[in-house]
């Protein structure tokens, strides 16, 4: 892979991801009822898709997750984390294992109201539906590691497919980063982050 980068800090990748794309993005915008369609760029352990689904669960909004990934974590990895010993709730596991067993072909459903699909691409080549996405998690690494995701062209991209008022959350906040968001048209707000970390971003398609 040649990434010489965490997929998520190494103490609390957990309360990060509650923290940055739960409580910043999933909670902020679900609606009560109807249907909600994320976009994620960057599944990697597919620790934002577990933690959405568990979520999900109780709520009586129909999630629709569908995750871009690059390059794909072999199974073996996948297969030895043990999130699932941390975060707890029926049927987690098996849930867990369906997101590493989606594909991009058609939505998966794993629990009555979380269905996912993962497609194999670059966010970079992927043709996305427009005005389609009402929440989105731009997990990708840094712009130190990874300057070409964090362009206006891919946040062009991204745009179009988020509906009107559609939320897009990242853990990001440079300076670098809010202009590219901010030139497309996105209205880009700094967020606390995580307890002891810098801000994080959250951006509106107004
Ligand atoms: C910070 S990690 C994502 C962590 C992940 N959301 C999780 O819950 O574990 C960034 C991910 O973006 C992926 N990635 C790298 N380049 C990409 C691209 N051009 N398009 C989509 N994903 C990409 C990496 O392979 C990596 O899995």
């Amino acid at each position: 892979l040649g990434y010489d980068e965490q997929y998520h800090s190494v103490n609390g990748a957990i309360g990060e991801s509650m923290h940055v794309f739960i409580r910043s993005g999933f909670d902020f915008i679900c609606p009560e009822s109807g249907v909600i369609n994320i976009l994620e760029v960057g599944l990697g352990t597919g620790l934002n898709a577990l933690l959405t689904a568990k979520s999900a669960m109780g709520r009586d909004t129909m999630v629709y997750y569908h995750a871009f990934e690059a390059y794909p974590l072999d199974n073996l990895i996948t297969g030895q984390l043990n999130y699932c010993q941390q975060i707890h709730g029926d049927n987690l596991p098996a849930v867990f294992e369906g997101i590493h067993s989606s594909s991009g072909d058609t939505y998966k459903k794993l629990l009555s109201n979380f269905f996912i699909k993962t497609s194999v691409a670059k966010i970079q080549d992927a043709i996305l539906e427009k005005e389609h996405y009402h929440l989105v998690y731009f997990d990708a690494f840094g712009p130190d590691t990874q300057p070409e995701m964090w362009t206006s062209d891919v946040f062009e991209k991204i745009y179009e497919s988020m509906i009107t008022g559609a939320v897009l959350v990242t853990y990001c906040a440079k300076g670098i980063v809010r202009r590219a968001m901010t030139e497309v048209g996105l209205k880009v707000e700094k967020i606390p982050g995580p307890p002891g970390k810098r801000e994080i971003s959250r951006a509106i398609k107004p």
